[in-house]
């Protein structure tokens, strides 16, 4: 089949060449004595003209065709197409293959429900978009492959069976055959394997990692992702953070040639919190979140008297647009961060309206306005409570309101880094103290003394990349002192027993030599999605699940033979 070239490496260029494609039938259009055919390859699509002169076979849509002819300049060029200015003149067309009428279009545009494009996966990969996104992902791996090759990292591959990784999620469990009762853990991440790499003494590690979480899945979650993880000994946190920024700005360049300026902005945890309401803020737009607590120091409010934290937005321009139902449901959403309601008002020509103004005292009326600069057609939403909900409700509604509004320019980018993350974090409904990030970050040397008066006030060396609202990558500097990691497990409430079961291993190797070391993870994903310009990451992954975690292709997660059942030991209890 001696194809000479892709569709779209043709042009003007080869005019009256003659040359031999292959690809499938994208379209077909019958014209009596003419016939236009759009073939489609990787590279995209070519139109086929096929005259009466030659004895065309029957062809459908996405039938495998051969086609042998010469290049023409086409008299009005096809704008839509990149080879729009050419078409190959037919001289022998031969079918390889047929195909059955598709179940979904094969195009761009389909209006194929999500769960058929994931059943007949392998025809939705045919259409150019998601090539696409497979093309960006492929990229995004070759820039880091080049990139930390060149700073002499070395790719290595750790287990997939494994113990349990303390990532905070459930582990995806294997069971044994040999040892029945005892199961393999699929790695969250490769987290405590690369540590051991460190220890190991290969100084510079990097991996296109497999993982492995069962969550709740969303939008950018999947059970099964993949992770560029990389781990790097003798380096501090500012020569760290550097050289993640070149890759990350190496990684824009190659897959959309975007100049990312550098150094990016570092935002401690805090402020973060504070201003935007989220540990992965969207800078790109405004309406900032303000503490109120001075604007309400004399208030009569008795809500207000006793909220730890009060704190506001001022949403420009909707309060014309802000009807009754829009309120009831602001109230809705504060219900769902567990906070009694909202106080909200409209500026209304320079004035504050709504109800809420009767609990208002002129002065807070007026410095309200101060702080916001609001003017007419404004509305302020106000919150109070804990700071742990008052926060993300304001930050997730800032959200909302600039997708409403579309205040978020296509193909603009906002990176930074978050920093200084609290070392601990209480659970809100048990109290029970977590790891912010994993057992293993390293406390700031200067809260190393609250280690045993009070734990949540440790912030630590850990920092995650956020592109656009994405927690795109995230990562820390690790404890290598094996006193502090015991200290650390204690808290956690793992006992003497514990910590010898789960990572006895682990605390063992940190008894020889254990360099200081750093690292983190990028999301590939995540990463592919906000280059290739979608918002759900099933786009990017060639198989994914769906938001139940079943592939509907093939069908996983399905029943066993009895007999598999038997050899591992295993017993299963219907609900
Ligand atoms: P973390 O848990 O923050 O860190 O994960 C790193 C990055 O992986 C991506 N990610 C996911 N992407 C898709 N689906 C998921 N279910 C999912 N979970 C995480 C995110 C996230 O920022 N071992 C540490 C890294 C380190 O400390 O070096 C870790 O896994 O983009």
């Amino acid at each position: 089949m001696n194809r000479t070239c892709f569709n779209t490496d043709l042009s003007i260029k080869n005019v009256e060449q003659k040359v031999s494609l292959i690809g499938w039938v994208s379209k077909k259009r019958n014209l009596g004595s003419l016939m236009f055919i759009d073939l489609r390859d990787r590279s995209g699509i070519v139109q086929v003209l096929v005259n009466d002169s030659i004895n065309c076979p029957d062809i459908r849509n996405e039938y495998v065709i051969h086609v042998t002819g010469t290049v023409k300049k086409k008299d009005v060029p096809n704008k839509a197409l990149k080879t729009g200015e050419i078409e190959v003149v037919a001289d022998n067309i031969e079918v390889i293959n047929t195909a059955k009428t598709t179940p979904l279009i094969i195009a761009d545009e389909t209006d194929a429900l999500e769960d058929t494009r994931l059943k007949y996966r392998y025809l939705d990969l045919r259409r150019p978009v998601m090539q696409n996104y497979l093309d960006v992902r492929h990229r995004i791996k070759m820039s880091v492959h080049n990139y930390l090759d060149n700073l002499r990292f070395i790719e290595v591959e750790t287990p997939i069976l494994t113990l349990s990784t303390p990532e905070g999620a459930r582990d995806y469990l294997v069971p044994s055959r040999i040892h029945h009762g005892s199961f393999y853990a699929l790695p969250q991440s490769p987290q405590i394997f690369k540590q051991l790499l460190m220890i190991g003494g290969l100084e510079r590690y990097y991996q296109i990692a497999r993982c492995f979480r069962d969550e709740d899945l969303r939008a950018d979650r999947q059970p099964d992702f993949t992770q560029i993880d990389i781990e790097t000994s003798f380096l501090d946190q500012d020569q760290f953070l550097t050289m993640m920024e070149g890759l990350i700005a190496k990684i824009f360049k190659d897959t959309i040639n975007y100049e990312v300026k550098l150094p990016l902005r570092r935002l401690p945890y805090k402020q973060a919190m504070d201003r935007y309401g989220s540990d992965k803020p969207d800078t790109r737009f405004g309406f900032e979140l303000h503490d109120l607590k001075e604007v309400f120091k004399n208030t009569t409010f008795e809500a207000y008297q006793k909220a730890e934290a009060i704190k506001g937005i001022c949403v420009n321009n909707v309060a014309s647009i802000t009807s009754r139902k829009v309120i009831d449901n602001l109230t809705l959403e504060a219900k769902k961060f567990g906070l009694g309601g909202l106080s909200i008002l409209k500026n209304e020509n320079e004035e504050l309206t709504g109800s809420f103004t009767k609990f208002l005292l002129e002065e807070e009326k007026a410095a309200l306005i101060k702080e916001f600069d609001s003017h007419n057609d404004d509305i302020i939403i106000i919150a109070a409570g804990p700071y742990n909900r008052v926060s993300p409700l304001l930050g997730a509604l800032r959200n909302q309101y600039a997708r409403q509004l579309d205040l978020i320019k296509p193909n603009t980018f906002d990176l930074l880094w978050v920093i200084d993350f609290p070392l601990f974090e209480r659970d809100i409904e048990s109290n029970a103290i977590t790891s912010t990030h994993h057992p293993f970050t390293r406390p700031r040397d200067e809260d190393l003394k609250y280690l045993d008066s009070d734990p949540t006030k440790i912030l630590s060396y850990a920092y995650d990349i956020v592109i656009n609202g994405y927690e795109a990558g995230g990562g820390s500097l690790r404890i290598y002192d094996q006193d502090i990691q015991k200290k650390i497990f204690e808290i956690l409430g793992l006992s003497e027993e514990d910590i010898k079961r789960k990572f006895g291993f682990f605390v063992d190797a940190f008894q020889y030599g254990t360099p200081p070391h750093a690292g983190m993870a990028f999301g590939l994903d995540r990463l592919t999605m906000i280059l290739g310009g979608t918002d759900n990451i099933r786009d990017v992954i060639a198989f994914p699940k769906n938001l139940s975690a079943v592939c509907p292709m093939s069908g996983a997660p399905a029943v066993v033979d009895e007999q598999q059942l038997i050899d591992l030991g295993i017993q299963v209890v219907k609900e």
